[in-house]
């Protein structure tokens, strides 16, 4: 009745932003992403009939915020009627701060609140369980480059080339370290209802998904760099047109992608990313990681740097 799972994040290069059904969160647009191998979520799940209630420990620490939603998650995952549940989790990297930890969180608590619960659930209902807790968690339960689309009434995500296949690198240039003033759930509302860039963003983000898709299978960093960038950028449109606007850069995330203009400027084969936070990613070709990492790190407001290659998706530690 107890498992631990593991779990990396997951970097979106062509964004999820709306949701088509938040009952069920539900995306309104597919998306694709690369998933992290050096930073992590360990999550242990254990059922206790002598227990009257769920609790978690984040890091050591008891965590009462983020507990209604991991409880909610093991509902769907092992049934309401479930024993109650200890929850650890332990993360590597700051959590809510724009760096994908509810993907990896709840990848995790899905890989293991089943294998707890002793139910054998496939890939494509575990992300489909991930992702109703948080829409980005369904990506890592795949590792390499992973595309989630909209199925019919759910998702669906596959695995579009391996990590080995094209082995990328991340560089997060950290910027601040604590959590985000408006989470993403909320924040997609505030645009759905009154961005004006919303429903044009609908439209083209099948056609930003078809280049993706097609510069991964070939291979062409360069045509991935721009599209990735754009997309990017268009999400962040959306979000500052949005009311009350919302922006989540400060002053370093502007100076790291001048940072990244420069890097390319000098022949770099490098492009950033930026999600609802203030962080940047960096995604280069292994050869310019460390000048990558070196002008990110010497860039005036960045307090941390992490280097992540390309990993796996989430899963089991071990289970008992
Ligand atoms: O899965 P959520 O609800 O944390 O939303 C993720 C939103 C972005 O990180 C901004 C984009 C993405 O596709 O990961």
């Amino acid at each position: 009745m107890r498992a631990t799972a593991i779990a990396q994040p997951n970097i979106a290069l062509i964004k999820y932003w709306g949701k088509r059904d938040t009952e069920r969160n539900l995306p309104a647009v597919g998306s694709i992403s690369i998933t992290l191998r050096e930073l992590y979520t360990r999550m242990h799940v254990e059922f206790d009939a002598d227990a009257v209630a769920d609790s978690l420990q984040v890091n050591g620490a008891p965590d009462a915020t983020m507990l209604p939603r991991l409880s909610a998650c093991l509902d769907r995952v092992a049934g309401g009627d479930r024993l109650r549940a200890r929850i650890t989790s332990e993360s590597n990297f700051p959590i809510a701060a724009g760096l994908a930890s509810s993907a990896s969180a709840f990848a995790a608590l899905t890989v293991a609140g089943a294998h707890a619960a002793q139910k054998t659930l496939s890939i494509a209902t575990l992300a489909s369980l991930a992702g109703q807790a948080s829409g980005s968690a369904a990506r890592s339960l795949l590792g390499g480059f992973v595309e989630l689309e909209n199925r019919g009434e759910d998702i669906a995500v596959s695995a579009l080339c391996e990590p080995a296949e094209w082995p990328l690198d991340v560089v997060v240039a950290i910027t601040e370290t604590g959590p985000k003033a408006v989470g993403s759930t909320e924040a997609m509302e505030i645009s759905r209802h009154t961005s004006p860039f919303y429903q044009s963003w609908l439209e083209q983000q099948p056609h930003d998904l078809d280049i993706a898709r097609d510069s991964i299978a070939r291979r062409d960093f360069g045509r991935l760099a721009a599209i990735a960038e754009h997309n990017c950028l268009k999400m962040h449109s959306i979000m500052w047109a949005s009311r009350p606007p919302l922006v989540y850069w400060n002053a370093a995330t502007m100076r790291c992608l001048q940072t990244v203009r420069k890097l390319q400027g000098s022949g770099a084969d490098v492009f950033f990313t930026i999600d609802a936070g203030p962080q940047v990613k960096a995604v280069c070709l292994p050869e310019h990681t460390q000048a990558v990492a070196a002008a990110l790190r010497d860039t005036p407001g960045v307090v941390d740097i992490m280097i992540s290659g390309l990993g796996s998706g989430a899963r089991l530690e071990n289970a008992r």
